[in-house]
């Protein structure tokens, strides 16, 4: 084939453009048509292919001032193509959504959804309402040592509650699981100075079998508060406010004379009925009264145990059972329900939904 003039070329590029020009924006009316196009004009072998292979055997003078010619019509074509196929896409979208049955006004399908466990829930009012009343969260380990469970908390080496019936002892190592949070009183007050108030919330281990009212594995929240001149009447006073804000302000409480050996003196605090309101029923095993939790003021060996001088400080501790708490507060006749994450028990206690 003889070299093309740029006559010849030019001629054939007009030809081409007068085409695209003829075309407008519908360069073809289908994708099949728009690719036979493409192909015609682009292809190896196309249209304008040709013409910008031919450039390389015009002199110098003649590419420079065809070539740039050449090429602005080679990205108006290609301009032209992505436009319509961008066009005729949309429209096959179109056309196949009208014929899936979709109706846009139906409601979506609401995603499952969970919510706090009632325990959790529990845990959470019963630290709000202390947490108003001056009382700052603490936290220590689920894993302790004898000390911190026992000895600074003045419970001697022959005290029942380190026997292996109660308590886990770890196998190879020095320690337990905590059976009380207790601990977490010995971790504050020898993590800071007095005066201090702290609430310690969280799971303690026991070698008990699973019944209506024992577990295992539980929670408690335990209180303390340590300054000057802290009285029998000041731990009075906190635990009666808590509970009637706990279990409402008709909430009568009652303290008993009782024993620990991390406080003295000590009480066990009980709340009229929530029941039978003090009739006496089976859940107060007709007494009238149901026991709440266990208080008292902060013994002097446990002052000396962390370094504290008892002369200068005093103060109240109390401790009690979340479990106990959610399954008063909530009417909860089992204490086994809260572990069997049966969904049909959970939702009863979405918050969102009451
Ligand atoms: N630690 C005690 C228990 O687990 C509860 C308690 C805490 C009693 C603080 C008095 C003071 O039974």
């Amino acid at each position: 084939m003889s070299p093309a003039t740029v006559a010849e070329l030019s001629q054939r590029l007009a030809e081409f453009s007068r085409v695209l020009d003829d075309k407008g924006d519908d360069v073809a009316p289908s994708l099949e048509a728009l690719e036979a196009f493409r192909v015609d004009s682009l292809g190896r072998k196309g249209q304008l292919t040709e013409v910008l292979k031919a450039l390389k055997d015009l002199s110098l003078e003649d590419r420079r001032a065809f070539g740039p010619q050449a090429q602005a019509a080679k990205a108006r074509c290609e301009a032209a193509i992505t436009r319509c196929r961008a066009r005729l896409e949309a429209a096959v979208d179109e056309a196949s959504l009208g014929r899936i049955d979709l109706d846009l006004t139906l409601p979506a399908a609401v995603p499952a959804r969970g919510c706090l466990h009632p325990l959790t829930q529990t845990l959470q009012e019963m630290a709000r309402i202390l947490g108003l009343m001056g009382f700052s969260w603490a936290e220590g380990p689920h894993i302790e040592t004898e000390r911190n469970n026992f000895e600074a908390l003045n419970i001697p080496e022959d005290h029942a509650a380190r026997d292996l019936q109660d308590t886990f002892y770890l196998r190879d190592v020095p320690r337990l699981l905590r059976t009380h949070t207790s601990p977490v009183q010995i971790r504050a007050m020898e993590g800071g100075r007095p005066p201090l108030r702290v609430i310690c919330p969280g799971r303690v281990f026991r070698h008990e079998s699973l019944d209506a009212s024992h577990s295992a594995v539980f929670h408690q929240i335990e209180g303390l508060a340590v300054d000057r001149g802290i009285s029998f009447a000041d731990l009075k006073g906190t635990l009666r406010t808590f509970l009637q804000r706990l279990f409402g302000p008709e909430t009568e409480t009652r303290f008993r004379p009782s024993y620990f050996p991390f406080t003295e003196p000590s009480a066990e605090v009980d709340v009229r009925c929530l029941v039978c309101g003090g009739r006496g029923c089976p859940a107060c095993k007709r007494s009238g009264w149901i026991e709440i939790m266990g208080a008292g003021m902060v013994h002097p060996n446990v002052f000396r145990a962390v370094g504290y001088d008892a002369r200068q400080w005093s103060g109240f501790a109390f401790g009690m059972g979340v479990e106990r708490v959610a399954m008063l507060r909530l009417g909860v006749p089992d204490m086994r329900l809260f572990y069997e994450n049966d969904l049909r028990f959970l939702r009863q206690f979405d918050e969102s939904l009451l």
